[in-house]
């Protein structure tokens, strides 16, 4: 079984040398492409349906409000410096998965914040993930895993960052990859989150 930092080098050595937002792979009849923020601000109706679709979903239980904040958010997360969005597409190019981060600078954290950061991981910037969604009938079969691979791949930032359900599956996911717990936010519209964060580069 490759392990997330096998499947990382073999990401980079996949894209070669350049830096710019290309298709990265086939796998079957999957398909993997790294887009910056012009290239994935025309999926945003494909995005609020996988968000609607995904969040609808226990332990989430999120309606047409929590959709509708995810679409003014997501045009706001297409500002921010560094943005780029891994997606997943299956042989009709219908959008089956994707996961999106953008540069946190330092001095920044995640909000609204429960308590003091480390200084050590607040005073530098951060690449925060607001979402990560693959649609039910295509989970179990790496496609998430290979999104976060190739959106974390060459970051510059010394951290990946993100908040987490505690209840969700996906809390386990991340403890297994190597995310570790250091902090909790309170939002408004849902219940307390785990912040976690990945030391970059992986493997
Ligand atoms: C989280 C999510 C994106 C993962 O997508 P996926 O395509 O199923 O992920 P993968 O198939 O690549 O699996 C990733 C890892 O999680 C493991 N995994 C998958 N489902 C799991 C589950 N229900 N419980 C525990 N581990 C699980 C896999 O075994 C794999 O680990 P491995 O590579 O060490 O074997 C998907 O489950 C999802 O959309 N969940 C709902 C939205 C969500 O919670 N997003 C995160 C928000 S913070």
């Amino acid at each position: 079984m490759e392990t997330f930092g096998q499947m990382l080098r073999r990401s980079r050595r996949e894209r070669g040398p350049s830096s710019n937002p290309v298709v990265v792979s086939d796998i079957g009849d999957i398909g993997y492409e790294l887009l910056d923020a012009d290239q994935a601000r025309p999926l945003t109706d494909a995005l609020r349906e996988l968000y609607a679709e995904v969040y609808a979903e226990p332990p989430y239980e999120e309606g047409p409000e929590h959709v509708a904040r995810f679409r003014r958010w997501f045009d706001d997360h297409l500002r921010e410096p560094g943005f780029r969005l891994a997606r997943a597409t299956d042989a009709d190019g219908e959008l089956v998965g994707a996961v999106y981060g953008h540069t946190m600078p330092a001095g920044e954290w995640m909000q609204p914040q429960v308590g003091e950061p480390p200084a050590h991981i607040l005073g530098v910037p951060k690449f925060a993930i607001p979402e990560w969604m693959v649609r039910r009938p295509y989970r179990g079969r790496g496609i998430g895993r290979h999104l976060l691979t190739m959106l974390l791949a060459d970051r510059p930032e010394p951290y990946a960052i993100l908040a987490s359900n505690p209840a969700a599956p996906a809390r386990r996911i991340y403890a297994r990859m190597g995310w570790q717990k250091v902090g909790r936010i309170r939002p408004k519209l849902i219940p307390p989150m785990d912040v976690l964060v990945l030391p970059l580069p992986v493997g």
